[in-house]
């Protein structure tokens, strides 16, 4: 299934996505790799990485940030204060920003964009603040723009994403209980008239109950073509 010249997208388990650009550049999307454990064993060792996003802070989508930050010293994209945290790590190479913003990395652009979650971190028995969760645009060099939702419920505004960023491939949370549910989701799609969706932290532990055959019945009046990646799976 054509994605987009040149641009490669796996599926790592949970929320988590490694895009391979046509000119090499990796680009993962939330950190949880080695302590994932929808992460299929042979993928937790990665190649390498040139730039990695968090959308929040909760260890399902950060737990290993700074072991891969240090490891591979790639550029990091993530709020202002969990920017502060990876910088007390020793994280290097950190832009920090809001949402509204644009951030460029090389040929990447990186617009930060709303989510409805929270975004503690966690570290040992204490919660730090960490900021706002978030979404984020993400536009190649090519102009392929996909949007990751991070951990949302459904909002109006997912319109406002789809007006001013007409997003090639969106990336949704159906599990439920912690982020939208099918139906939500279905909702998300309208919202954003979404082409391609990739469905996301579902299935990772028994509460997160969401299916994306739920997903594909509940948009079965759209235009979009929900496409189930297994973990490991790639789309190229
Ligand atoms: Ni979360
Ligand atoms: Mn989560």
């Amino acid at each position: 299934m054509a994605l987009s010249a040149g641009i490669t997208v796996k599926y790592l388990g949970h929320a988590t996505f490694l895009f391979t650009t046509a000119d090499g550049k990796r680009v993962l999307i939330d950190p949880w790799v080695e302590h994932n454990p929808a992460c299929p064993v042979q993928d937790r060792n990665l190649p390498g990485l040139d730039l990695m996003l968090i959308t929040h802070a909760h260890p399902d989508h950060m737990q290993d940030a700074v072991a891969l930050a240090r490891r591979f010293q790639p550029d990091v994209v993530c709020n202002f204060e969990i920017s502060i945290w990876l910088g007390s790590k020793g994280v290097g190479k950190v832009t920090s920003m809001n949402k509204g913003g644009t951030a460029r990395i090389g040929n990447i652009g990186v617009t930060m964009v709303n989510a409805f979650h929270s975004s503690g971190i966690i570290e040992g028995d204490r919660v730090i603040y960490g900021g706002e969760a978030a979404g984020y645009v993400v536009e190649f060099g090519n102009g392929y723009r996909v949007y990751h939702a991070g951990d949302t419920c459904v909002f109006g505004d997912m319109r406002l994403i789809g007006e001013l960023y007409r997003p090639d491939l969106v990336l949704l949370p159906i599990g439920d209980l912690f982020t939208m549910d099918p139906l939500q989701a279905a909702h998300a799609c309208r919202l954003l008239d979404a082409r391609k969706v990739i469905p996301m932290h579902y299935g990772t532990f028994p509460l997160l109950t969401g299916t994306p055959e739920k997903l594909k019945e509940l948009t079965r009046d759209l235009q979009v073509e929900v496409i189930a990646l297994r973990p490991g799976e790639s789309l190229s």
